[in-house]
């Protein structure tokens, strides 16, 4: 393969995809898509990219993409994924995969019918933090990962208030499924992949509804969401996921693991979104902190690792089990806060990949 043969679908999140192919020089974008024409066109015009569509279908059909990026609302995934596998084309697929696991399920089986990839863009594991941090992880440094605690809480951060990230039909959930996922995959990951056996969740609705009242608008999904999983393992998680509430930092992402040998953190540094990797451990009887060195020397994005996948002809690292495994916590999630009771897994979700 020369080049690989790009395409966006979903001019919203789909910028910055489309800003990745457009500096790889191992990349091409083909095609755009989107159904509002302004965004279309002026997206177009940024990226010097005139094959444009506001109908995917078309684009898949006329220019045969070897990558398609889904960046749409997550009601959209499932079908738009299907589409491009069905089509022939690879696809990476925005968090969350899905809005159920059913349907994670089903887009695995188009993967498997396809003979294609389907990764999933759980692009916290790509930040250059996440990477020094998996690699001390690798390296043994935590020992056994027992317990971690993670994060991702703003203070006044709805996504695009009164539209489809609010709507439980059209997005699944709120900040559980919209930034808790990024956060919960980032633990598990760094805790080695354990298997969730079971789960307990809490959500909230406190400020969202009474502000969509106001401003007439629609909203029914939670603005903060807390909740444990326990692992067959024995180890726990605990984490907390909001859009809106009184804290003090306005937005704050924070993953602590704990192992028996040491602990490792993954943070954003103030309010911004660069991160930082921290540790605590002991040497020769002290107790030691600092921050992890991390290089952001030869480290691509998710887009470039999806590419130089296909280039080589290797797996890409976030597979559609990996977006199945969260997929399945965050319904188990979802389902014991509105019961009030802990959800236990009867069975495991496929193999780890750690
Ligand atoms: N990885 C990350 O950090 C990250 C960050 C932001 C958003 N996301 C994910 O990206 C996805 C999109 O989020 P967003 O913030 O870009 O939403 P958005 O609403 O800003 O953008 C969605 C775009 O899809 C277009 N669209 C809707 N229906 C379409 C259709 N049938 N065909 C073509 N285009 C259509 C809309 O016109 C819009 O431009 C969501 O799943 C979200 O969770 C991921």
């Amino acid at each position: 393969m020369s080049k690989v043969k790009c395409a966006v679908i979903g001019l919203g999140m789909g910028k910055f995809h489309a800003q990745s192919f457009l500096e790889n020089e191992d990349a091409e974008i083909v095609g755009l898509a989107d159904v509002n024409p302004d965004l279309l066109a002026e997206t177009g015009k940024r990226f010097e990219v005139e094959a444009l569509f506001s109908d995917y279908r078309e684009m898949l059909d006329s220019v045969k993409p070897d990558l398609v990026t889904v960046a749409l609302p997550n009601f959209l995934h499932e079908e738009v994924v299907v589409d491009a596998l069905d089509s022939g084309s690879h696809v990476l697929c925005e968090k969350p995969l899905a809005m159920k696991l059913e349907q994670g399920e089903r887009m695995r089986e188009a993967a498997i019918r396809a003979g294609r990839q389907l990764g999933v863009n759980l692009s916290y594991r790509f930040t250059p933090a996440g990477r020094a941090l998996k690699a001390l992880v690798d390296d043994g440094f935590l020992g056994e990962a027992y317990h971690a605690y993670t994060r991702w809480t703003r203070c006044d951060g709805f996504p695009k208030f009164g539209g489809w990230f609010g709507q439980k039909k059209l997005s699944g959930g709120g900040p559980l499924i919209d930034l808790g996922v990024h956060r919960i995959d980032l633990a598990m990951w760094l805790m080695g992949s354990p298997t969730p056996v079971t789960v307990s969740g809490v959500t909230h609705h406190r400020i969202g509804v009474e502000r969509a009242k106001i401003e007439n608008k629609a909203f029914d999904v939670e603005d903060f969401a807390s909740g444990v999983v326990r692992f067959d393992n024995g180890a726990s998680l605990i984490l907390e996921a909001s859009w809106g509430g009184y804290q003090e930092k306005k937005e704050d992402m924070h993953t602590r693991v704990m192992g028996d040998k040491g602990c490792l953190i993954h943070q954003n540094i103030g309010e911004s979104y660069d991160f930082e990797g921290r540790f605590v451990k002991t040497e020769g009887g002290q107790l030691l902190r600092g921050e992890v060195v991390v290089s952001d020397q030869g480290v691509t994005d998710s887009y470039g690792e999806m590419v130089a996948c296909l280039k080589e002809d290797r797996p890409f690292s976030v597979t559609v089990e990996d977006g199945m495994r969260i997929q399945r916590v965050l319904d188990g999630l979802y389902a014991s806060a509105e019961s009030g009771c802990e959800v236990s897994f009867e069975k495991p979700v496929m193999s780890h990949t750690a």
